[in-house]
């Protein structure tokens, strides 16, 4: 299948686990390049769930080789945890499946308290994050005074380095009129995971030059979504990492030229969580899947805010990642309904927008413009291939596609393997 990215072409959430695990029955390696444990992507396997945060899902394989690439923040206890959780359902993660940056940056309790403090102080104008130290992380990455994963191999270096921190961080929480971190504890939590990590941790750039030049098929796991981008999204309501293609080489190590296809993951609707314009939001869908018990985050619990498609965000996410090939998901979500609508165009004001605006103030202002569609109004959950979905909802599928501008590759149904399919 050659090198793949995969991305999301809205706001997180599209369904790119499920995406993911299946696309990685073609890979041999798959590969998280950003984001941290922000990211939750649920699998679900015949009766049994698994939820994701750090670790490809790849590794619900056992025939497959994960890495976690550089441009990711690690929280090392947390990944530790996620390992064991794994180990608990029955899946274990060898050292030969699984590989960990040497460069990826880490999260410390003192990112997760100053992520929280920072919404706070905001109050109205709040992220609405998911309290991971995600961004408070990545600033220490580009301030240049982050700890990374070669640091925490070096126990000598990690105590020295991680105690100037905490002096540092402890001084700011107190002024914020915060709880302050204690240094043992952390010291040792995070040292006591760095043995249990230290198998895994290498280079993996050269790793993944390697697998290249012998042919091994790539793919490049993204997490989050096109608008959650740090350049490219609905800014300041984003993750602190690029989520659009490009983060992809960034993250890894492995160039543009090396990349062979961008797909992009969208549901036939659209979600968001946290804060931040969302033009296309709508109560009737909203508590229609809700009501269905749908579209609660796999992270947080946090229930979602929904909308209907939005083409221009998708388009622009097209745009931005290359998007050859569209997967789209949770295609039953809209089985119940009479009247689906579909965001053609903006309206600002008397003018007629094609793209979304930078500025997130003008976002939130814009008029969305809707065609509307007939609803199928039966099951797709069963289909199992292209023409046992009902005529109307094919349709459906083949204007959003082309309202985006890529080629439909494969639409989904249900959370199961099978309810997958491939055009
Ligand atoms: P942060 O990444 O925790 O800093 O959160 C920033 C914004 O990105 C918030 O709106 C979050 O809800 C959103 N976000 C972060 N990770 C995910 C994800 O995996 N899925 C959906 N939204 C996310
Ligand atoms: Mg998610």
């Amino acid at each position: 299948m050659a090198n793949t990215i995969l991305v999301g072409a809205q706001w997180g959430d599209e369904g790119k686990g499920k995406i993911i695990d299946f696309l990685t029955e073609h890979a041999d390696i798959v590969v998280r390049s950003q984001g941290g444990n922000n990211a939750g992507h649920t699998v679900i396997l015949g009766t049994k769930k698994y939820v994701l945060h750090l670790i490809p899902s790849g590794i619900l394989r056992p025939e497959k080789v994960c890495v976690i690439g550089n441009g990711v923040v690690i929280d090392p206890v947390s990944l530790v945890g996620e390992i064991e959780k794994l180990k608990s359902q029955g899946v274990r993660v060898r050292k030969e499946q699984f590989l960990i940056s040497d460069g990826a940056h880490l999260v410390f309790p003192y990112h997760r308290l100053l992520d929280e403090q920072r919404e706070l102080g905001k109050k109205r104008n709040k992220i609405g994050t998911t309290k991971r130290g995600i961004g408070p992380a990545y600033g220490d990455k580009a301030a240049r005074t982050g700890l990374r994963m070669c640091d925490l191999m070096e126990p000598e270096i990690f105590t020295d380095k991680l105690r100037a921190k905490i002096k540092e961080n402890n001084a700011v929480l107190k002024a914020l009129g915060a709880e302050t971190v204690s240094f043992k504890e952390v010291n040792d939590a995070y040292l006591g995971a760095a043995e249990k990590l230290r198998p895994f941790v290498t280079n993996t750039v050269v790793y993944l030059h390697e697998a290249l030049k012998a042919g091994r098929d790539i793919l490049f796991e993204g997490a989050q979504g096109t608008f959650l981008d740090i350049d490219h999204g609905t800014y300041p309501y984003v993750t602190s990492s690029n989520t659009t293609a490009g983060g992809a080489c960034t993250g890894t190590g492995v160039p543009p030229h090396r990349m062979d296809r961008v797909m992009g993951v969208m549901k036939a609707y659209t979600t968001r969580v946290g804060e931040g314009p969302f033009p296309t939001e709508d109560a009737v869908i909203g508590n229609m899947l809700h009501g269905m018990g749908r579209e609660f985050g796999a992270t947080t619990g946090r229930a979602r805010r929904c909308g209907w498609f939005d083409a221009v965000a998708t388009r622009y996410a097209a745009m931005i990642s290359g998007i050859d090939d569209l997967a789209v998901t949770n295609v039953d979500g809209l089985d119940t309904l009479e009247t689906i609508k579909v965001c053609t165009h903006y309206k600002a004001g008397r003018k007629r927008l094609e793209v979304p605006p930078t500025d997130s103030r003008l976002l939130a202002d814009c008029e969305p413009v809707y065609a509307e569609f007939e609803g199928w109004m039966r099951p797709t959950t069963e289909a199992k291939k292209w023409n046992d979905l009902p005529g109307k909802a094919r349709d459906y599928l083949k204007t959003i596609a082309e309202l985006t501008g890529a080629r439909l590759a494969i639409a989904s149904v249900g959370p199961g393997r099978d309810q997958t399919i491939v055009l």
